[in-house]
């Protein structure tokens, strides 16, 4: 099994540190456009494999994508990060040209790739590299909801002070701090709805808590966050080389499902060595849907910039 993944930034190397640990493949190559950094990375955490105990063999390339050939899963980071004050939608200018290019790279050298896109605003992005490769659908995978997921489980878990682990919930629609929607109706503490636990405010808090998840990182770190990006971007890759069927929420092509259509937006589905093999039916309620449907709107009024960039 070989993955590649694109951009040796903070979430491309903490995303192969997490494949490399979980010796998900056993060749990772990292790609980067900056001169010597892919390859530098590469050989930092080549040096923790006998630390780590593990035999993934990694190598780095600058923009050679020739040492990609053949790969079975390529995730991408690249692009640039936002900084405090700035949506992930500000991103699209420059990302959508990055992203674009690096999709086409990767198919020129390992056509049956999975192509999983991580690169901000993530829900355009991956719409983008649907449409720009022509891939079919179950191929191009988003990472957000699975991050947002792991946000929500997190102040759940401490609101609740239980541990993520017992934890089940999940969140859909985009992955935008106003378009993501934490289903709190369906979330549960080992099978019993949260709201036995907690009330109506507190649940609120969580939920809102959530969907500033990044942007309270950003805040912090005066970048955006890596260490969850990267575990989830690796979480999606172990779904799909070790075929395990995860239902994960991702970010895929809806053709009627939810009540969408031509746009890539966030839904549970099953994950497994076919990329993105079912999308499963939560059976929104009325609210839900509208909420859903909102979503939709804002994510399609960010794919309508697409066409007025020369890419
Ligand atoms: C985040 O939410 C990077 O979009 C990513 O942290």
């Amino acid at each position: 099994m070989k993955v590649t993944v694109v951009g040796a930034g903070a979430v491309g190397a903490t995303c192969a540190d997490n494949i490399a640990r979980k010796q998900l493949c056993d060749e990772l190559v990292i790609v980067d456009i900056k001169e010597g950094v892919a390859e530098g990375k590469a050989m930092d955490l080549m040096q923790t494999a006998q630390l780590e105990g593990f035999d993934t063999k990694i190598t780095g390339s600058t923009n050679d994508y020739t040492k990609t050939a053949n790969t079975d899963v390529a995730v991408i980071t690249s692009g640039i990060p936002r900084k405090p004050g700035m949506t992930r939608e500000e991103l699209i200018g420059i990302n959508a040209g990055i992203v674009k290019t690096v999709a086409q790279n990767i198919l020129q050298h390992s056509p049956n790739a999975i192509i999983i896109v991580i690169s901000n605003p993530m829900d355009t992005m991956t719409y983008l590299a649907l449409k720009s490769t022509g891939l079919p659908k179950n191929r191009i995978i988003g990472m957000g909801g699975i991050l947002d997921s792991a946000r929500f489980r997190y102040n759940l878990s401490k609101a609740l002070n239980c541990s993520p682990n017992d934890l089940q919930a999940a969140v859909i629609g985009g992955h935008g701090d106003t378009t993501m929607i934490p289903l709190t109706r369906l979330a549960t503490y080992m099978g019993l709805p949260v709201s036995n636990f907690l009330d109506e405010e507190a649940l609120k808090k969580v939920a809102a808590d959530t969907m500033v998840g990044g942007a309270t990182l950003t805040n912090l770190l005066g970048t955006s966050a890596w260490y969850a990006p990267g575990a989830a971007g690796a979480m999606l890759v172990e779904s799909i080389v070790r075929d395990e069927k995860r239902m994960i929420p991702c970010c895929v092509a809806l053709e009627g499902e939810y009540g969408q259509s031509d746009i890539c937006l966030g839904v549970p589905v099953v994950v497994g060595r076919n990329g993105w093999e079912k999308i499963v039916d939560y059976k929104l309620t009325a609210d839900e849907q509208a909420a859903f449907n909102k979503s939709a709107d804002a994510v399609r009024n960010m794919n309508d910039v697409l066409a007025t960039l020369s890419l």
